[in-house]
């Protein structure tokens, strides 16, 4: 008989196999497995200027194990800026900054995508150019606070203002925010960028009814209101080739806000809309992440949704929000998402996909060293390996400011 080969030898330890740590290809990419690491904002860039540091690359190549990384929200331009410490894509610091981040990745054997964001109405005088008023689709105040940097260089909160309506004549100027941001991610050596569509930001302030009341090319109907996002996803995508671009949405999302009078109308249209670009990925927050905070089942609305998306987008699928290693494989397995993100999970376990693969432990996620700050919170969540009592792989140093 023919000598069994080892991978014949192991398999009956795995009996069924998990598709969550599976290859998966994607674009140019060979994906190790489909566990992704969501955006998170951090707000940790280095000051003056919103750079990031070498702080910012330990925490990212502690994280190379998954599918791949897409980075923290990343203004691509001052006007696009809407919180305390956040990074930009916008000044040649900036750029090289990344490029700490995204060599560490790649050292790491990982991937990573850059969000490239424009807050909109989400913003505050105190973080815009000239003290000028935020922008957005219409001068509708949102309800809540700004998260800004007082005369003491601590963060406030401070609420939001009345934004100043862009006009028309304004919006080719916003798309070449966008497409600045993604010709400097390419120069700071990212494997690809994500146009941050969702939770009431910019582009999604355009698209949701309740926050765009124009009656121009970009207002009324859906296919004015997904204007914008399509001709950003255009943009990106004649610079960075479509398969290295994803798209990010939030549909029936309420974060900052925000309202839509017809959603399964404006996502059934966009997800349509957007299957005709074949770029390389949409990513939507779970649509039942809210009823999954609260400890309840996401309700008829919140399936429908996700079944509409799926039915009207035919390429690569990721779901984020609320998920553990057995609701992920099982959307995986039912083919209801292709990849899963994982955000808070993510921050505090470095070692994610071995964690899950495994079944140990994971650790807490620390809500009170979210936003701001050094090392604590943010590149000391401990590996498996410290746990065993290995020393942590040198992750320099703690200066951000
Ligand atoms: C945040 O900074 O709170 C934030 C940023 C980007 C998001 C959501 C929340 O998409």
């Amino acid at each position: 008989m023919a000598p069994t080969s080892v991978a014949e030898a192991v398999r009956p330890q795995q009996a069924v196999a998990e598709l969550l740590f599976q290859p998966y290809r994607l674009g140019p990419f060979t994906l190790p497995n489909r566990i992704v690491m969501a955006p998170l904002t951090r707000s940790r860039a280095r000051q003056p200027g919103n750079v990031p540091s070498s702080l910012n690359a330990c925490y990212y190549a502690q994280r190379a194990s998954g599918a791949f990384i897409i980075s923290e929200a990343t203004q691509v331009s001052m006007q696009g800026q809407g919180y305390a410490w956040t990074p930009g894509i916008h000044s040649r610091e900036q750029v090289e900054g990344w490029r700490l981040v995204t060599d560490a990745v790649h050292a790491a054997g990982g991937r990573i995508f850059l969000q490239l964001w424009h807050v909109g109405r989400i913003s505050h005088p105190a973080l815009q150019p000239d003290h000028m008023l935020p922008v957005a689709p219409s001068a509708i105040t949102p309800a809540g606070d700004a998260f800004i940097e007082n005369d003491r260089g601590e963060g406030q909160l401070v609420p939001f203002v009345r934004p100043r309506t862009l006009q028309i004549e304004e919006m080719p100027y916003i798309v070449q925010q966008y497409a600045h941001g993604a010709r400097n991610a390419m120069a700071a050596n990212f494997d690809g960028v994500e146009v941050h569509g969702a939770n009431g930001y910019l582009i999604d302030q355009f698209i949701s009814s309740g926050t765009n009341h124009r009656t121009d090319a970009y207002g009324g109907a859906v296919g004015n209101r997904a204007r914008l996002l399509m001709e950003v996803v255009e943009a990106v995508s004649e610079i960075w080739g479509p398969d290295r671009v994803g798209v990010r949405l939030s549909p029936l999302g309420s974060f900052n806000d925000m309202s839509d009078a017809e959603p399964e109308v404006t996502f059934g249209t966009i997800a349509q809309l957007l299957n005709g670009l074949r770029f390389a990925y949409l990513h939507i927050v779970n649509p039942g992440l809210a009823a999954i905070e609260k400890g309840k089942a996401p309700d008829a609305g919140a399936e429908q949704m996700l079944a509409l998306i799926r039915e009207k987008y035919s390429g690569t699928l990721i779901v984020a929000g609320g998920f553990d290693r057995d609701t992920a494989e099982a959307w995986l397995e039912q083919s209801k998402a292709d990849l899963i993100a994982f955000g808070r999970k993510f921050l505090a376990n470095p070692d994610l996909p071995d964690r899950l693969r495994m079944r140990t432990g994971l650790n807490a996620d620390d809500q009170s060293t979210y936003y701001g700050g050094g090392a604590k919170g943010y590149t000391d969540y401990p590996s498996l390996a410290q746990e065993r009592g290995e020393q942590p792989k040198a992750c320099v140093d703690d200066r951000w400011r």
